[in-house]
Parts: structure tokens; sequence; C-alpha cells
């Protein structure tokens, strides 16, 4: 086939999924997935309150799996599956991934609220091993049949920018196409990591969905301490 005729080929076929992938985000965006969708924000700035913080939300999805990227194979990481993790075990890894980045879903929990989600046997946690250190969170949420959710995905800071984020990638592919699932989603939020968003895009994930988010500062309520994330005022 002339080169010409092949590159037409791919890119009718590349048009024709990325419709493909548009339409069924429709229908995800639909009240199917989100039955209770909030009222516009008014255009202009908006004020956030003193001790709130606030941050712009994208979700993500696939509806097949996408291919892996290349990873870093000369390394000594390992994922361990922890079956029933401790709250205090979850806790203090959250914390030491998460406060740089102000994360503070799970920290407003209960032990019994955070322990009925990190031991439901449709949540796997794993975590990525450097010698006998957990420095790596993975949460993959099946309790929706058909999909999988992928909770959190974070290292703690010294591992950052070593290619160890789409090792981790990699595998929550993996362990999510693993089961019998149709969609594959996430979100992440201005708060997380600068390149987080473009890391997802670069995944080959698809965005589908924006939200604002206003929540307590969680270093105002004691949470974190009061010194994380310098990046983002106290005000
Ligand atoms: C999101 C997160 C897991 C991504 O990990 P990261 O360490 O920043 O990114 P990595 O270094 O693994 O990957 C970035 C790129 O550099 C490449 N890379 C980096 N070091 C490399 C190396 N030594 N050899 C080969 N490739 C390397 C990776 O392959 C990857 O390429 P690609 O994205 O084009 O495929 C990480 O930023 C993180 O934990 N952030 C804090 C928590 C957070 O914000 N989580 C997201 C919220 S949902």
């Amino acid at each position: 086939m002339p080169f010409a005729i092949i590159v037409s080929h791919v890119a009718s076929r590349s048009i024709a999924l990325a419709r493909l992938a548009t339409t069924r985000a429709r229908e995800y965006n639909s009240a199917r997935a989100f039955p209770n969708l909030p009222d516009e924000l008014p255009d202009g700035y908006s004020d956030v309150p003193a001790g709130k913080i606030a941050s712009v939300v994208t979700y993500l999805q696939a509806f097949e799996r996408p291919p892996l990227r290349p990873a870093p194979t000369n390394h000594s990481w390992t994922l361990r599956a922890v079956p029933e993790p401790s709250v205090d075990w979850y806790r203090d890894l959250f914390h030491r991934i998460g406060d740089d980045w102000l994360w503070f879903s799970r920290l407003t929990l209960t032990d019994e609220a955070l322990r009925s989600i990190i031991q439901d046997p449709l949540v796997e946690i794993r975590t990525l091993r450097v010698g006998d250190r957990d420095d790596g969170l993975l949460e993959l949420d099946f309790r929706v049949e058909g999909e999988c959710k992928l909770a959190f995905l974070g290292l703690t800071a010294q591992l950052l920018g070593q290619g160890a984020g789409r090792w981790m990638m990699n595998r929550a592919l993996d362990l999510a196409w693993a089961r019998p699932i149709n969609r594959f989603w996430l979100n992440t939020c201005t708060l997380d990591h600068q390149d987080a968003l473009s890391f997802y895009l670069r995944s080959g994930l698809v965005p589908f969905r924006r939200q604002v988010e206003i929540a307590d500062d969680p270093r105002m309520t004691g949470l974190v301490p009061r010194t994380t994330a310098p990046q983002v005022p106290l005000i």
C-alpha cells in the first residue's frame, strides 16, 4: 500500500477512535455516572473564604487498555500487595506521600470508615517497596462492576522524577485490565504534583470532566502539619 494511503488510513482510524472516545465520554458525563450534576459556577472570579483551599479537578478515563509506556528496567523497586492494610500503616504512607500535595480526603475519615474502604476485597492496595521501605501507594477501586478507579497513585518525595511513577502506572494498567473491566478512570487536581495531569494524558487517558473543589485547608484543621505544601500559601 502506498505510504500516503497508509498515513491516511491511520489518520482516519485515529479520528474515528477519538470520536468514539468523545461520544462515550459524553455518555459517562451524563446522569449515569454523576447523578447529582452541580449547578454551573458563575463566570468570573469567585471568592474562596480564608481557611479554605480551592482546586480544579480533572477527570480522565479510558475504555480500552492504553499501551504501556517505556519505564526504567534497571531498578530495585517491587510492588507489594497489602491485602488488609491497617489504618495506622495506611495513614502513615498517605501522610508521607500526600502531605506535600495537601491530600486530605482519607484523613477526615474515622478508623471504621477508612477500614471499610481499604480492607474491602474489591479495593486493591499495593505499595512500591524500596529496600524494606514502603515509598509508593497504588490504590485501585473495583467496587463498581466493570470499572476500575485509580483512587491514588503517589510516591514519596525522594522517588519523584526517576521513572518510578511510570513504572507504577504500567503496573496499575496491568492490574486493572487483569479484571473484566470496560472503563478505567481517575481524577487529579491542581494541588497535585505539577506534572500529574500531563503524566496521565501521556498515559493515554482522555479528559472528560472538570470541577472546582473547595475544602477546609487541612493545615488549618490540623490534619497535616502547618508547614507542609509551602507552594500553596496559607490564607
Ligand atoms: C504522579 C506521579 C506518580 C508521577 O511520577 P513521577 O516520578 O513524577 O514521574 P516519572 O519520573 O515516573 O515519569 C515521568 C516521565 O519521565 C520518564 N523518566 C523519568 N526518569 C526516567 C529514567 N531514569 N529512565 C527512563 N525514563 C524516565 C518516565 O518514563 C516518564 O515518561 P513518560 O511520562 O513520557 O512516559 C508523581 O509525580 C507523584 O507521586 N506525585 C505526587 C502525588 C501526586 O500528585 N499524585 C497524582 C495524584 S492523582
